[in-house]
């Protein structure tokens, strides 16, 4: 059988992505990362459409150079539908139908959270898959949510945060700290040289298998105040100890609330998805759950955690090959649900 060649598309927030899968193997994973929100603190809506404007033929040029394959070779388009920001979603959009539309081949849209989820499906050496049933503790900068994924298209999602995403409790917490962003990955690097017990944060009453991480990050906020007015050089002084103390603190609330996930639905295989999932502790406290509480657990390659076209281009992949092809009136949506 002739292989079945994927162009995916990502431009949901502020990396611009494109990837060429064979069938379920990735040939070329090219991620733009967009330097220019680094000294905002956080991601600018309209900076982000325009730099996708810039990125988004040479990246889609690249990917296909790295695959060694030209536009005609492609079985299907896949894209990024949402959920995410507007103006950064339409530019892959409108990019993908037109592409797909001169190439008259088949349009696949994709939904980011479930392409979160399914990069766990990408063939690669030595990786091993889920089984349905399956737990999957999605985290990321704009979600955090606790799904029970039944199939590859059947998911529903059995707990969620009430206000902040875990991505943003570590980015606004470095912030607060003084770190540009991204910040959850400088707190996981000073974390790894510091003592995870030395300051204790409280964690969030929040009922059943529902996150709320808006507190923990003013209660830090009222701490790290407090100590600067004793001592301005708190943080200089003690940067690894807070960070390592802060990382300890959410990954607890993750781990909690996942033992509560498997004791109300029996399931065991667990498995961790979205940008914070690169997370050092949140990898090895998954890994350790595997030996000390028997869960089959499923950590995604460090590359298919932060937003990547691979995971869209799976996604596509699997809706290819049941025939869920999207109209070509297909639009973007901010909102979506997995
Ligand atoms: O999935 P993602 O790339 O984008 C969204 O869809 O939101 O997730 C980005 C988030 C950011 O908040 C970033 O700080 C966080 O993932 N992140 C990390 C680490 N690497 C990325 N948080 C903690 N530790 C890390 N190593
Ligand atoms: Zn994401």
């Amino acid at each position: 059988d002739k292989p079945t060649y994927i162009l995916a598309i990502e431009s949901s927030c502020d990396d611009t992505s494109a990837s060429v899968m064979c069938n379920a193997k990735v040939l070329s994973n090219v991620v733009a990362n967009q330097e220019v929100h680094s000294k905002y603190g956080g991601v600018v809506p309209e900076l982000a459409s325009r730099a996708h404007q810039q990125n988004i033929v040479p990246v889609v040029q690249q990917a296909l150079a790295q695959a060694k394959i030209t536009k005609n070779d492609l079985s299907a388009i896949a894209f990024t539908k949402g959920p995410g920001l507007m103006g950064s979603l339409l530019v892959g959009t409108s990019f993908a139908k037109s592409m797909a539309l001169g190439l008259n081949i088949p349009l696949l849209d994709v939904n980011h959270m479930q392409a979160h989820i399914l990069a766990h499906f990408i063939d690669e050496e030595g990786s091993k898959k889920p089984n349905f049933p399956f737990i999957c503790l999605t985290i990321s900068g704009g979600h955090t949510q606790i799904v029970k994924v039944s199939n590859y298209f059947d998911m529903e999602i059995l707990g969620e945060t009430i206000d902040d995403a875990v991505g943003e409790a570590f980015d606004k917490s470095a912030k607060i700290l003084g770190l540009p962003y991204p910040g959850g990955p400088l707190i996981d690097k000073y974390a790894q040289l510091g003592n995870p017990k030395a300051y204790s944060f409280t964690k969030p009453k929040v009922g059943d298998l529902d996150f709320s991480f808006s507190g923990l990050k003013t209660g830090i906020l009222y701490f790290i105040q407090k100590q600067q007015r004793i001592n301005p050089n708190f943080i200089e002084e003690n940067l690894n100890d807070i960070c390592a103390s802060i990382q300890h603190t959410i990954v607890e609330i993750l781990m909690d609330k996942l033992k509560n996930a498997v004791k109300q639905t029996g399931i065991k295989e667990i498995a961790i998805a979205g940008g914070v999932s690169a997370n050092s502790e949140i990898r090895k406290r998954l890994i350790n759950a595997e030996k000390h509480f028997g869960w089959p657990t499923y950590i995604p390659k460090f590359e298919y955690t932060t937003d990547n076209a691979a995971m869209i281009g799976i996604t596509g992949y699997l809706k290819y090959i049941s025939n869920m092809h999207a109209d070509i009136n297909v639009t973007a949506k901010a909102r979506l649900k997995v």
